[in-house]
């Protein structure tokens, strides 16, 4: 035997000896093979726009007769503990996934998504609470941008503005954000233990990106052509509903709005001065639990993204008996559904 065919043969045993190790494991991965072959299939007939929604209250108005269709072969795929909804919204073949409460559940489906099914984009939509005063609840705001407002740092007492945070000096922390300063919103006292809590952008790791060198990104962009489609729909207007019940309606007819900000976190706002202060410090409007999670996923991915989210409630700032969305988030998950569809079909008419 010579030397190259000697090492052909090594090579060859090597191959066997690593196919059947992955054949063997495969049964052992956290996604059987016999899903793996469902997904390749799926995956055959794409490439698909991604659908990420947070609860099923928001996903129903969409699975409406005449909204989505599914898809005849392959309806469903159920894969760690998720399902995924393989069909059409219009002419636009999409996989829908429902996330779940809040931001770690908003990123493990989108990245499950983007990571084993063939997406060439993301839509995002639910409903959300309303920061800015030129908006009433019924509208449907798209965010220029979504940040995650709920990465602190939280300043020790007798700290200010002027003192580095802990571990700032390592570029883990930053002041460059800006801060709440709980004191501002004592009554009557004005100091208060609780001291300030600095916002923090998100370390990411993108694609392309050296894999384990953090880079940082606070305000994470929609993809650009998104944004110009979602304009399209914000001019040509979109029928929305006014009524939550027929004596219950909102004071003009509900319309479809391109903002500059949406901020999330894994808290539910129903507090009228933080609501007032994510708008006067970032500008927000909608304040959700889910939106930054999938964007900040998508970013990483390269991966376009857009997020739609209905204004369901005041964040606190409304009524002082109950929180709107009690008596809103149906109309609400309701109009968000109509502005998607419209933004699909767009979308696909624009490419
Ligand atoms: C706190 O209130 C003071 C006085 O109104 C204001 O100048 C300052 O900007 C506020 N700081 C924060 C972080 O909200
Ligand atoms: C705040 O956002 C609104 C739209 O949501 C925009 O019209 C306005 O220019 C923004 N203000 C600043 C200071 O960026």
């Amino acid at each position: 035997m010579d030397i190259t065919i000697a090492l052909r043969f090594l090579g060859s045993v090597l191959l066997a000896v690593l196919w059947c190790d992955a054949t063997f494991r495969s049964g052992d991965a956290a996604v059987s093979s016999g899903d793996l072959r469902k997904i390749h299939e799926v995956n055959k007939m794409g490439p698909y726009l991604g659908i990420v929604v947070p609860n099923m209250f928001e996903m129903n108005p969409l699975l409406q007769p005449g909204r989505f269709v599914s898809d005849p072969t392959t309806p469903t795929l159920d894969i760690m503990g998720r399902r995924f909804r393989i069909g059409k919204v219009g002419d636009q073949k999409v996989i829908i996934v429902m996330t779940g409460l809040s931001m770690l559940n908003a990123g493990v489906a989108t990245e499950l998504l983007l990571t084993l099914f063939n997406v060439e984009g993301i839509v995002h939509y639910g409903i959300a609470g309303n920061a800015n005063p030129e908006l009433q609840i019924g509208d449907v705001a798209i965010p220029e941008y979504w940040a995650h407002s709920g990465l602190w740092n939280w300043q020790r007492y007798g700290f200010g503005p002027n003192d580095p945070l802990a571990l700032e000096s390592n570029g883990d922390y930053t002041r460059e954000i800006g801060y709440l300063r709980f004191a501002n919103y004592s009554t009557p006292s004005s100091d208060n233990l609780l001291n300030n809590v600095w916002y923090q952008p998100e370390e990411v790791f993108p694609v392309g990106g050296s894999p384990e060198v953090r880079q940082h990104i606070f305000k994470v962009p929609v993809d650009s052509h998104y944004l110009d489609v979602a304009k399209t729909v914000e001019k040509d207007g979109v029928i929305l509903a006014r009524c939550a019940t027929p004596s219950n309606c909102l004071p003009r007819e509900p319309v479809v709005a391109t903002v500059e900000m949406g901020v999330s976190g894994s808290v539910f706002v129903d507090n009228k001065a933080y609501g007032e202060f994510l708008n006067g410090e970032f500008n927000a409007t909608a304040i959700d639990m889910e939106s930054a999670a999938v964007a900040l996923v998508c970013y990483q991915q390269k991966v376009p993204f857009i997020a739609i989210r209905a204004l369901s409630d005041l964040a606190g700032g409304g009524s002082a008996l109950s929180n709107e969305a009690e008596a809103f988030a149906p109309l609400a998950a309701a109009n968000a559904v109509l502005v998607l569809v419209q933004f699909v079909a767009a979308l696909a008419s624009s490419s």
